[in-house]
């Protein structure tokens, strides 16, 4: 069997890569699409497919991106690389940068990073600081760290992150053989949003579809610069990884919202909840807060503005669940411990379909 070829090899024809840029691999890519029967009844929409990006190696879409990113940065002679992230960026930037032998650090906003990101970033050895202040407020200091040379910026403001991630639209286009007609996707700093739209128009012209979809973008109500058309000071939402006031790719999410006719709106809070719970609990497949937006969002449109006949939907699920164990305990009630027999552990199961 030939194994299988890493990401930048498999796209190398559709990615700013040369014989000289590193073969930098984790396994990142071809990452699974699976249907969604219980959404599939809810909704009534023939076919929902799921792009479960949290079996990405460090357990989120930034992968695609970041082992471009951080490839060009060896192959450009950095010495450091550096970020500020909500968590995930951080904790991919940091993983690519241990298997490169580049130093990095990452900038995090203070008490808004879930606890196995945190965890991530500091076992792979990146230098973490915290600063008070939103996300918004961490990237304008990595912005001026970078451009005073001290190390090369991996956030979606390089533009080799977009180009790495734009390959799960390619993914999509090839498992489906053709687009579907309509994406739903988070949207924090907007750079996803960008990255997929430029890979469905890509596509295209690739020959991997014959058509592009309608695109469906996400923010969280208390975290909607982009629904409201302003800038958010104060960003607020339990889905932290897009506690994001003033979107890098904000032009990048309205091109690809006008470009595709779709729409970029909000869910609340309760509503991210419901489609977290639902996706663990019916489809068995467990994401962080999130990445349930796309799910929220398609169960709105589903009900209200409607999806104008869509029949092929895909929900982009942008990273694992085990990502904020501290949102997942705060669903249950307490662990029964009970002793070590037969009897009690049946008492306790009894205890528990009672309550
Ligand atoms: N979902 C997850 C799990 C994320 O971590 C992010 C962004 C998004 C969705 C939104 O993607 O920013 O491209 O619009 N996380 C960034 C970070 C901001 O620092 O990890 P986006």
């Amino acid at each position: 069997m030939t194994p299988a070829l890493c990401l930048i090899d498999r796209y190398a024809a559709h990615l700013p890569v040369t014989s000289r840029t590193p073969r930098l691999t984790l396994g990142e890519g071809g990452t699974p699409l699976v249907r969604a029967p219980s959404l599939e009844r809810e909704t009534g929409i023939d076919a929902v497919w799921l792009k479960v990006e949290g079996a990405n190696p460090t357990g989120s879409f930034k992968d695609r991106g970041m082992v471009v990113a951080v490839a060009k940065a060896l192959e450009e002679r950095s010495g450091a690389v550096l970020c500020a992230s909500t968590g995930n960026t951080a904790a991919s930037a940091a993983a690519y940068a241990a298997r490169a032998g580049l130093p990095c650090t990452v900038v995090l906003p203070a008490g808004y990073v879930a606890l196995g990101k945190l965890a991530q970033a500091i076992a792979f050895g990146a230098t973490v600081v915290s600063v008070r202040g939103p996300f918004d407020a961490a990237l304008a200091v990595v912005k001026e760290l970078a451009a005073q040379g001290e190390a090369t910026l991996v956030n979606s403001v390089n533009p080799h992150r977009i180009e790495g991630q734009k390959t799960a639209a390619f993914e999509i286009c090839e498992t489906l053989g053709d687009a579907p007609d309509a994406l739903f996707i988070p949207v924090g700093n907007a750079g996803n949003i960008t990255a997929y739209w430029q890979g469905f128009v890509e596509s295209v012209a690739a020959g991997f579809a014959t058509r592009r979809p309608r695109m469906y973008g996400w923010q969280a109500e208390g975290a909607a610069p982009i629904v409201r058309g302003v800038r958010v000071a104060e960003p607020e939402t339990i889905a932290t990884a897009i506690r994001i006031g003033a979107p890098a790719s904000w032009q990048g999410a309205l091109r690809a919202r006008d470009e595709s006719g779709g729409a970029i709106e909000a869910v609340s809070d309760a509503e991210i909840m419901d489609a977290y719970r639902d996706l663990a609990r019916r489809e068995g497949i467990f994401v962080e807060p999130a990445s349930a937006a796309s799910v929220a969002g398609l169960r709105k449109r589903a009900q209200g503005a409607g999806l104008r006949g869509a029949s092929t939907v895909v929900c982009v699920l942008t990273g694992s669940g085990l990502k904020d164990p501290d949102t997942a305990r705060s669903l249950t009630r307490d662990v029964a411990l009970v002793d070590a027999t037969a009897d009690a552990v049946m008492g306790a199961i009894a205890h528990a379909s009672r309550a």
